[in-house]
């Protein structure tokens, strides 16, 4: 049940998201607040001049994907803490009468990388080479991924979806308190790097501030050579030569070789079923669709709508099977084109059944008496998501990033892009946690050419055959959990998509043996999941969890931006 203290803080973060929601929401009086609503298509991200981009796109008869890579491109120059092409991602696309397909454009490590590249002379992971060196970065993917996706789904031609991102580099855009107030979080990482602090810092090295217009000249024409030049020119004309100038300035590893031999692949999604509806999510290199499926398999043996939602009894749930998820995590998972990842056996319901059968429903079991499961003849904090949903009922989930908040701080000199520190998300060490506290294991050491395993999740969630939900989220580690979430809130305790977005959300991840909580909840819940034997750190926000759903018998869809970011959901 709902309580007091919940019902505030919703109340507040719906009072605080009301500019957001001011122009289209509809408010219904049983609703805590309300998602947007529309009849024919719908965007929704988290930055609001990408979705008005999105949303020129569809009403000039655009489909979903044409709108989506526009709004990739878009970001890349108004969102540059996690929009890029510097950096990589996953795409899942969806187009009406066929299968869900998956689009892998994350990054992969250079030709030169090697296993204990990031260890010191100890032995020991040094954090400041795996996240804030030019060795930090894999070879970026998003220009060729958006290049494949146009090719395999689009209508428009590249040069057509980069318009409004040149334009909003050349011309600039005013500056919004959230984006002031990043620099100024990242003022000492950035104005490290010349070539970076010249770009995101005024002549005078103060900080852009609200309103202020940011103009990115070295950026505009970056993308007006790959306009011209085609998807061929990020990776084999003048801007390749400069990111391996770069490079080679810098004792960083990528080639011209390693540019010129990325691709972008397109994969099969994960799919699982779940109290009638299918899911799909994304597969390795992400363990985000491995372990949502898995994680429903196990919490579809349980009445988790019964419990009430975010009750001391579900939660207790969701922290006991995602140790376990988590755990499996740490040893199966890796780049699939490296390892073999026991796929079958992870996702069967038969091993939900066994997990639900050694969960204790009254008592925590301790992390360190919970390891990776062991299968017979097996050998082995900063993204950002977006949805969109067009007319024609074609869906986009995407999950796009440079991992940290700005990546590795590193501009690229003279092409005005950040790189990536994705290189962090490999295990350096098998068993040493990476900037997320996650453990890694062999399937995820550094090799080159390898992808490095992610956390990404963009779904897409169908019933009968019809879309029904677009969703996914940035958070590192705590992406599968919140998409998990979003999911299991709509599904089980019948939220309508708002308040699924914004309600607290929790996070165990195995290792560290702590059950990561949002504000929100209430002391008599976290009293008694400490009376089970949780380990609670609360306060941490986890997540943006932009999304669409859809109401098929009524024809409504609906768009919640997440309050925890500054977005918009839009539609028509
Ligand atoms: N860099 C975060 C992730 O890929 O999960």
């Amino acid at each position: 049940m709902m309580n007091l203290r919940f019902i505030f803080i919703l109340s507040l973060l719906c009072f605080l998201s009301i500019p957001l929601f001011a122009q289209q929401a509809i408010i219904r009086p049983s609703a805590i607040f309300s998602p947007i609503e529309t009849k024919k298509a719908m965007v929704v991200a988290s930055d609001p001049t990408a979705v008005k981009e999105g949303l020129k796109v569809l009403k000039k008869g655009g489909n979903a994907i044409d709108a989506a890579v526009t709004m990739a491109f878009v970001m890349a120059v108004t969102q540059p803490r996690a929009g890029n092409i510097g950096g990589g991602g996953f795409m899942l696309v969806k187009q009406k009468d066929n299968p869900v397909k998956a689009i892998d454009y994350r990054e992969k490590a250079p030709e030169k990388a090697f296993r204990d590249m990031f260890l010191d002379k100890n032995g020991e992971p040094d954090s400041t080479k795996s996240q804030f060196s030019h060795l930090s970065s894999g070879i970026p993917g998003t220009v060729a991924g958006m290049a494949l996706a146009l090719k395999s789904f689009g209508t428009i031609s590249l040069k057509e979806a980069l318009k409004p991102a040149i334009m909003l580099a050349e011309k600039g855009f005013p500056v919004s308190k959230n984006f002031s107030w990043q620099l100024n979080k990242r003022e000492a990482a950035l104005s490290k790097w010349p070539a970076t602090k010249k770009i995101f810092f005024k002549p005078d090295g103060s900080v852009y501030k609200q309103g202020e217009l940011f103009i990115q000249r070295d950026l505009a024409q970056t993308l007006k050579r790959i306009a011209e030049n085609g998807a061929k020119e990020f990776y084999k004309g003048k801007t390749a030569k400069l990111m391996v100038g770069e490079m080679k300035r810098n004792g960083g590893l990528i080639t011209m070789d390693d540019l010129a031999g990325y691709q972008a692949t397109l994969r099969e999604p994960i799919a699982g079923n779940y109290r009638g509806f299918d899911v799909y999510s994304m597969s390795p290199p992400s363990s985000g669709g491995i372990h949502i499926v898995q994680l429903l398999n196990i919490l579809e043996g349980y009445d988790l709508g019964s419990m009430g939602h975010n009750g001391a009894e579900s939660i207790h749930l969701l922290s006991e099977a995602m140790k376990r998820a988590y755990a499996d995590r740490s040893k199966y998972l890796g780049d699939p084109d490296f390892v073999k990842i026991p796929f079958q056996p992870i996702l069967s319901k038969k091993y939900a059944e066994k997990i639900r059968s050694i969960i204790n429903l009254s008592k925590a079991t301790p992390s360190n008496e919970i390891g990776p499961a062991s299968f017979p003849g097996y050998e082995s904090f900063e993204t950002t998501h977006f949805s969109v949903l067009d007319e024609k009922g074609n869906a986009v989930s995407n999950t796009y990033t440079l991992n940290f908040s700005f990546g590795s701080g590193i501009m690229v000199d003279g092409a005005g892009f950040l790189l990536n520190n994705q290189m962090d998300d490999f295990s350096a060490k098998p068993g040493k946690p990476n900037a997320y506290g996650l453990i890694g294991g062999q399937a995820n050491k550094i090799e080159p050419h390898k992808r490095m395993l992610s956390s990404m999740s963009p779904s897409i969630v169908l019933k009968d055959g019809d879309i029904f939900l677009i969703t996914g989220s940035p958070g590192g580690s705590r992406i599968i959990s919140t998409t998990l979430q979003i999911i299991i809130n709509i599904i089980d305790h019948k939220l309508n998509l708002a308040e699924a977005v914004t309600a607290p959300r929790i996070h165990h991840q195995w290792l560290p043996d702590l059950l990561y909580v949002e504000k929100g909840l209430s002391p008599d819940t976290l009293d008694l999941l400490k009376k089970k034997g949780h380990i609670i750190k609360s306060g941490l926000t986890m997540g943006a969890a932009s999304s669409i759903l859809v109401d098929i018998e009524k024809g409504v869809i609906y768009g919640a931006s997440d309050p925890r970011r500054d977005g918009l959901a839009m539609g028509y």
